[in-house]
């Protein structure tokens, strides 16, 4: 099989020792099988192993590749398992699973290990082993256009799986990414997927297919439904759970026993976090100081620009490791979502020039949110990206450190998309809110929520659960905290940004009022508008923040 189709088959296969060792953990376990099914069976090791582990069992295969299917046949018959066994070369897609699986009589065990493969990633080879198009767990708008409509193959296949056993009594023991099988779980839990009990055991994907993805063995029953909650263990060999994941209203928590414990920590958090900037045009808007007036962005290109429109940049790195004094800049080309770009050619023609001669770079944007918009449009851009000081902290490590970050030779310091922050007009305040949530009560809050394997770690709808007044009152910040909230923010109608809706649709709905209602940053502040006016920007109207 070309490496195309690999990618597009999601073409994985797992190795007869690992098969083995997870059959022999389901034996353990007690699970006990008249029939067992394999719906993406591969070359047939998972059959071969849970021949040899389930000696009376009947056994049934599929896959959509001819090959493997007669592969899995002679590797049936070596095994002294072709009486019991058949294989056959199906599409899951077109598969009949109500009818395969509910009239399927005694106990049955659903093994194996689905298509490792993302919509997106067979979209792109302009391949079609996906399934037929619809509106896949039902996102719309914005959602759908950024990414969240992207989804594993194997997440589809799973879920299709789970509603075809809807109150039929099933053991499913699934290979998986990790967070397909939360995923899995959670739309079980969510949907009346009846799922009695379930646990997951890690396992190390670099060394059995050299994927460095977090995965896992799913182990569920189905039928009648249990408690949201699943064991974790490392290993397949480990006897004692390391943690217990579960569903605390509609929220994954990564450990649900510590989550309870700190759960008076959570609330809504009265400031709004906030994205970086988004341009998804590194090689262009990032740059390095070079000589007097020059700078050099990540093409090589040593160019002359104004430094109207150049900020100090921090990336996710710079905050995980402390760096905060910024080594890079950032073209900004917008005040506010939606601007008119256009302006530069006379306030910074340099820099417009310089813009235009990489137009192509910019309308080659792969996301969709910059269809139709101004050339060189950016996101995560509004009053609060000009604040002097933040509270920043990185979206993509485990351990949140929350920096403080000023102004840099006068200029407020932007972050890229990859982090998030909250917006201060004054260094005491930054630094108040930053020891709030560096500590100790907050980090082990923090902790209960963040998952392994995810891309992003903390995120604005984490980050947004912070009860700020909780934490200060716990980490011994009250009388502080207390006294900032009297004297500095007043609480208005919450407008969040592009990147938060996308990312808390279910959260920014709620129109919370009151002291605790979530504030923007809004207050014009004289720090700000010498900040602004001393870089020749004028300072945003208020109600656009
Ligand atoms: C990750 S491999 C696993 C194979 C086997 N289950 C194992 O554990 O070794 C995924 C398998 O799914 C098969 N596959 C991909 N798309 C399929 C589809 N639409 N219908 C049936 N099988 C499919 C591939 O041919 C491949 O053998």
């Amino acid at each position: 099989m070309n490496s195309k189709a690999r990618i597009e088959f999601g073409d994985f296969q797992t190795p007869l020792p690992l098969a083995r060792e997870i059959c022999n953990r389901l034996r353990a376990e007690g699970v006990a099988a008249d029939v067992i099914i394999e719906p993406t069976c591969g070359n047939g090791t998972f059959l071969v192993a849970a021949a040899e582990t389930f000696t009376r069992s009947t056994l049934r295969g599929w896959d959509i590749n001819q090959s493997y299917v007669e592969a899995a046949a002679v590797a049936l018959k070596q095994a002294g398992a072709s009486k019991r066994s058949s294989v056959q070369c199906q599409d899951f897609f077109t598969h009949d699973w109500e009818m395969e699986l509910q009239r399927t009589s005694g106990r049955l065990l659903v093994i194996g290990n689905l298509p490792w493969v993302t919509n997106s990633a067979v979209s792109a080879l302009n391949g079609s082993n996906l399934p037929t198009k619809e509106n896949f767990l039902g996102l719309r708008g914005i959602a759908a256009r950024t990414g969240k409509s992207n989804f594993d193959i194997s997440e589809w296949m799973l879920i299709r799986l789970v509603r075809a056993l809807r109150g039929r009594e099933a053991t499913i023991a699934m290979l998986c990414k990790t967070a397909i099988a939360r995923k899995l779980l959670r739309y079980a839990w969510q949907n009346d997927g009846r799922i009695a009990k379930a646990a997951l055991y890690r396992i190390d994907a670099t060394e059995h297919f050299g994927a460095s993805v977090d995965a896992c063995l799913l182990l569920a029953r189905t039928g009648s439904a249990g408690p949201e909650t699943t064991d974790v263990f490392d290993s397949l060999s480990a006897t004692k759970s390391s943690v217990r994941m579960g569903l605390a209203g509609q929220d994954w928590v990564a450990d649900i026993v510590a989550y309870r414990r700190m759960r008076h920590l959570e609330g809504l958090c009265p400031f709004q976090w906030r994205s970086g900037v988004k341009h998804d045009c590194a090689g262009v808007m990032e740059l390095r100081s070079a000589k007097v007036g020059h700078f050099e962005n990540k093409l090589g290109e040593v160019v002359e620009l104004e430094p109207q429109n150049l900020f100090p940049l921090l990336k996710c790195t710079d905050l995980a490791n402390g760096n905060t004094i910024p080594e890079r800049f950032v073209v900004v080309t917008q005040r506010h979502v939606g601007d008119d770009t256009a302006v530069m050619a006379d306030t910074v023609p340099r820099t417009w020039r310089y813009l235009q001669s990489h137009r192509k770079r910019f309308e080659a944007r792969g996301s969709s949110i910059y269809k139709g918009r101004m050339p060189f449009a950016l996101f995560g851009i509004g009053g609060y990206a000009f604040a002097p000081w933040k509270v920043a902290v990185s979206g993509l490590h485990r351990d949140p450190s929350f920096r403080v970050i000023g102004p840099c030779k006068g200029k407020p310091v932007f972050m890229d998309d990859t982090c998030y922050y909250l917006p201060f007009e004054q260094e005491s305040q930054a630094r108040l809110v930053a020891d709030i949530l560096n500590s100790e009560p907050c980090r082990q809050f923090l902790q209960s929520l963040i998952f392994t394997g995810v891309k992003r770690t903390v995120t604005v709808d984490l980050l947004q659960r912070l009860n700020l007044s909780a934490i200060a009152e716990e980490a011994g910040f009250g009388k502080q905290w207390r006294a900032l909230e009297r004297t500095d923010y007043k609480p208005s109608q919450l407008v969040p940004q592009l990147q938060l809706v996308m990312e808390s649709a279910k959260r920014t709905g709620k129109g919370v009022s009151g002291k605790h209602a979530p504030v923007r940053y809004g207050r014009r502040s004289k720090d700000v508008s010498q900040v602004a006016a001393k870089v020749g920007l004028e300072m945003p109207k208020r109600n656009r923040n």
